[in-house]
């Protein structure tokens, strides 16, 4: 991080410390109109955010980061949104440049043959449509929270994102899995259904299953990988293994 980065983010830090989620998204908007984006996968956290949102109907961008292999279940908690909450939602989808090569040259399928190949299909999918979405943004709102993982718990509220030059912003990085299931039923917010079906973590389809109640959060990610390597690049500050 340089100079200039690590103070907006220390005073940033000091000013929210004692604010509420919401106050703290509308101090951001005020601080940088137009420049505060919120990335939805439609997972609990983010509905939960999106809720906090529509509810002041604060100025925040959403988007979401649509890689053509979601769960038809996802793409209705999205359209269960949109007619809740009546906000746009905008998707970025994968450059058909890099996309059609790769899939004419290793098949529809070829994350599961190597971390290679998968690491280049979620570059595709995921990680350059988000170099797109926060291109000129100041503020990106994620919904990771410290009890995902390992990596997970050593994040703070405010990060310092290198790669795509921005200051994420994490608001339920302390909220428990609980904490989201209460407020999704008292607050009536849409969700995934495949939550009552044992999925937990929910990305893609082909590398997403239901985990048993022993498992880790993410256990269900990309199960046929060893657990250090399960990174899709959305959320490392380095691309430089993730390059094509
Ligand atoms: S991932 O890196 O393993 O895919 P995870 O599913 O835990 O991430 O989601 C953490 C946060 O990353 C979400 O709350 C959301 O802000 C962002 N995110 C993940 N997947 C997407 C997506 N497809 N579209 C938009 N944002 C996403
Ligand atoms: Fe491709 Fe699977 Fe990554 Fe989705 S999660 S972008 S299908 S490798």
């Amino acid at each position: 991080m340089d100079t200039a980065a690590e103070i907006i983010t220390s005073n940033l830090t000091d000013k929210i410390s004692r604010l509420s989620i919401t106050e703290t998204l509308r101090l951001l908007t005020e601080i940088y109109p137009a420049q505060v984006s919120f990335s939805t996968s439609f997972s609990l956290e983010d509905q939960v955010i999106l809720d906090h949102i529509a509810a002041e109907n604060l100025p925040v961008s959403v988007f979401t980061l649509d890689t053509g292999r979601l769960f038809s279940e996802t793409y209705s908690v999205w359209s269960a949104s949109l007619e809740k909450y009546r906000i746009p939602i905008r998707a970025y989808t994968p450059d058909f440049r890099l996309l059609e090569p790769f899939v004419q040259e290793k098949g529809p399928n070829a994350f599961y043959e190597s971390v290679e190949n998968r690491k280049q299909c979620c570059f595709i999918r995921k990680v350059e449509p988000l170099k797109r979405a926060l291109s000129g943004q100041k503020i990106w709102i994620t919904g990771l929270r410290a009890g995902h993982s390992g990596n997970r718990s050593l994040l703070s509220l405010l990060e310092w994102d290198e790669g795509n030059n921005v200051t994420k912003y994490n608001p339920l990085l302390h909220w428990t899995q609980d904490a989201l299931k209460d407020y999704i039923r008292d607050h009536q917010v849409p969700y995934n259904i495949l939550h009552d079906r044992g999925f937990v973590s929910i990305g893609c389809a082909p590398c997403t299953r239901a985990i048993r109640p022993d498992e880790d959060f993410r256990a269900g990610r990309w199960w046929w990988e060893e657990a250090g390597k399960k990174e899709c690049g959305l959320h490392s500050t380095s691309f430089d293994n993730l390059k094509m």
